[in-house]
């Protein structure tokens, strides 16, 4: 079969140009919704007159027989198919003869990919945030198996204060939180029918737009033809969305490797998602995390494509964007593919606590006798300053802050007496911070509770 286009052509085009601007390889996994998307289109032309009820009918079979050829891995693809479009429409007419010629009226490529598109984004949203939320579930879990430990907070990974480990995990729940809401959020865009505008400008067929959307499950339509083809920020913003969560994902895998290490210790990872050294006999690396952290880059990396490829693309159409699917795609692969392994790992992480709140250093407790002095009436400028000279005393003596005696404590302020032992300690300090938000573990409990039951 010559090529769908080639009436216009006098010569052969060269096999290198099929070849180069094939697309075939990547939007074949579209197959299912471009069959889903012309079952549809071949139902409305027949209810709008455009073909005959019986020629409709022939159309629907003859998908629904290459549908199942897909679904089987029967379907054999052609050298001559260009895009998944032209391969389902050349079976259709091996299977359906004239009937299936009838088929692409009222329709172009350019406003069929982007049916294929949005189909599809509206799976993988669903997709990613079922993943997403498969992950939440496992840190709330975590959240709960390590309560109460306590293990220092860090900033410029420098100590800062004494933290619930719960806190820690519940803080990488909320972050997911936020990435599942951009999703949501996409996916109001992607929710609009485009099919009917065919190459760009609308068709002189009376096709019925509203009748289609009902048919295919979408919320919207698309209002403008020019629009409708050569827009594709629907795709940039779930890409976007699932490019910031695998940075989330990366900061996470961070800490986990961090955390893994003999210096630190405070987890150990299951050896079942470990990998060794070619050489190093008593290496246990944390290769998945790593793999995590990598691909948060190259899906940034690709996003930043996507973002270019639109960057000066005049209006309508233009055969860059068919560029947009290997990047996409690969951002949403990468995001699946770390979510459902994340989801395993958590659970298998043994935590230390032992180790975490023994790494913990007292001077952690400095903003608690900052706040201590705050709390007798010293202005919190004058409270950091003293602290900190207690600190410098402590590190040039060489002396923990539990030994100094209250001649020493009264030396850096007369507010100090006796109940500042009381306040310097770990456990009194989680315990004191009880703002809205704070590691108490009263509130972290609540914290737990009330994401268990959103995420049921
Ligand atoms: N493979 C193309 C894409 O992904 C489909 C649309 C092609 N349209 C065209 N006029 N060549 O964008």
């Amino acid at each position: 079969m010559g090529y769908m286009w080639a009436g216009r052509f006098k010569g052969k085009v060269e096999s290198r140009v099929i070849d180069f601007t094939s697309s075939l390889d990547i939007d074949k996994r579209l197959a299912l919704y471009d069959i889903k998307g012309s079952i549809a289109h071949a139902k409305m032309l027949a209810k709008c007159g455009i073909v005959t009820a019986k020629e409709g009918r022939n159309i629907a079979v003859g998908l629904e027989k290459i549908k199942e050829e897909i679904e089987k891995n029967r379907f054999r693809f052609k050298p001559s198919d260009e895009d998944i479009h032209t391969a389902v429409e050349r079976r259709l007419t091996e299977i359906a003869g004239r009937d299936g010629e009838r088929l692409h009226t009222a329709r172009s490529r350019n406003d069929q990919i982007v049916l294929d598109e949005r189909l599809f984004l509206k799976d993988v949203i669903k997709e990613i945030s079922g993943g997403i939320k498969g992950l939440q579930k496992a840190l709330v879990a975590k959240a709960e198996e390590v309560f109460p430990c306590i293990m220092p907070a860090y900033t410029h990974l420098q100590q800062s204060q004494p933290v619930l480990a719960s806190h820690y995990f519940l803080a990488y729940t909320e972050m997911l939180e936020r990435d599942k809401q951009r999703l949501a959020d996409a996916y109001k865009r992607v929710d609009v029918l485009p099919s009917g505008v065919c190459a760009c400008c609308g068709t002189s067929l009376p096709v019925d737009r509203e009748y289609l959307a009902g048919l295919l499950g979408f919320s919207g339509i698309s209002r403008n033809s020019l629009d409708t083809v050569a827009s594709r920020d629907f795709l940039l913003e779930p890409a976007g969305a699932c490019a910031v969560l695998m940075l989330n994902l990366s900061r996470f895998s961070e800490d986990i490797i961090i955390w893994s290490t003999s210096e630190f210790g405070f987890v150990e990872l299951p050896d079942s998602y470990c990998t060794g050294s070619s050489i190093l006999p008593q290496k246990k690396n944390p290769d998945v995390l790593e793999l995590i952290r990598g691909r948060a880059a190259s899906s940034a990396g690709m996003l930043a494509g996507l973002m270019a490829l639109l960057k000066g693309l005049p209006l309508s159409y233009n055969r860059d964007l068919q560029e947009d699917k290997r990047l996409a795609f690969g951002i949403f692969e990468d995001a699946a593919g770390s979510l459902g392994i994340l989801a395993d790992i958590v659970p298998a992480l043994a935590f230390n606590g032992r180790a975490a709140e023994k790494a913990l250093s007292e001077f952690t407790l400095a903003t608690d006798a900052a706040e201590y002095l705050v709390k007798k009436g010293i202005p919190f400028r004058q409270a950091h300053g003293i602290c900190g000279a207690m600190v410098r005393y402590c590190l040039e003596k060489n002396k923990s802050a539990a030994a100094l005696d209250m001649k020493e404590w009264k030396s850096f302020s007369p507010e100090f007496s006796e109940d500042i032992k009381k306040v310097l300690n770990f456990k009194g300090s989680v315990r004191a911070k009880s703002s809205y938000g704070g590691t108490s573990p009263e509130l972290v409990k609540k914290e737990i509770s009330r994401w268990r039951k959103a995420l049921k």
